[in-house]
């Protein structure tokens, strides 16, 4: 098996008790989970029942706006876009803003980030932008696998350091546009369990005689999704 996790996906949030923080995994067979070195994502993610590359990488913040608009049958000023709150993406920001478009500001976690796309009935939110964590990169790009929607992802290298990284991984393009499909190349399984309370699933609950959690867990070739709820007795 190929195995990707972040066992707590949220260290601040956890600190803070912010909303959504996970732990979260992904298996999928030998071989098919791009092997992410530990450098940044540049990401971008739409959810279910949109046409094939509606957005991309390439285009401007401004751009993919305006195409995702359209492809909704909407005006700019109803699509609402989750972006990471960092001095790097203040541009980014303010030309999503300029759109008319709203923004959903995260202090942490871009793995919910790009989940919250995957059911924008409930969250909202329609579309996922900006840089993070690579790993994470791969973990929710097999969450939308189960649950359905777009993610492009482009590796980031600041030195050489980090292009070595990518080399002990074995990628030699260092300028690729991974698809969704080429993060996750099989059939996957993915589950969170909640730590903070949050949108997907519930925290940790502790009271006196048991701990309890929640933990979604999905798989894209039936697109079954078991909720599972631990009770664990504290003796
Ligand atoms: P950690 O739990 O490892 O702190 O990751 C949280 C996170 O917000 C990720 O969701 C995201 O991909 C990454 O950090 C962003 O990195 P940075 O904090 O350096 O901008």
């Amino acid at each position: 098996m190929d195995i990707a996790l972040d066992p707590l996906e949220g260290t601040t949030l956890t600190a803070k008790d912010m909303p959504n923080a996970l732990t979260v995994i992904a298996m999928a067979p030998r071989g098919t989970l791009l092997h992410a070195p530990d450098v940044y994502m540049e990401k971008l993610a739409v959810g279910p029942g949109l046409p094939k590359d509606v957005v991309s990488l390439e285009m401007s913040p401004t751009e993919r706006v305006v195409e995702l608009a359209k492809a909704k049958h909407c005006k700019p000023t109803d699509i609402t876009v989750c972006i990471l709150e960092r001095p790097r993406h203040e541009s980014m920001i303010e030309e999503v803003r300029a759109t008319g478009a709203a923004i959903r500001l995260i202090t942490d976690g871009d793995v919910a980030g790009v989940i919250h796309c995957a059911e924008s009935e409930i969250t909202g939110i329609d579309m996922y932008m900006g840089s993070g964590g690579a790993p994470e990169g791969v973990l929710a790009a097999s969450a939308l696998k189960c649950m359905g929607g777009q993610i492009w992802g482009k590796l980031l290298f600041r030195n050489d350091d980090e292009r070595g990284r990518a080399a002990k991984a074995g990628i030699t393009d260092l300028n690729r546009i991974y698809t969704r499909d080429e993060m996750v190349r099989s059939e996957v399984i993915f589950a969170a369990t909640g730590v903070t309370n949050g949108s997907i699933v519930r925290g940790v609950r502790r009271e006196p005689k048991f701990i309890e959690t929640e933990t979604i867990l999905m798989r894209s070739k039936t697109g079954s999704v078991r909720r599972v709820i631990y009770r664990n007795p504290i003796r």
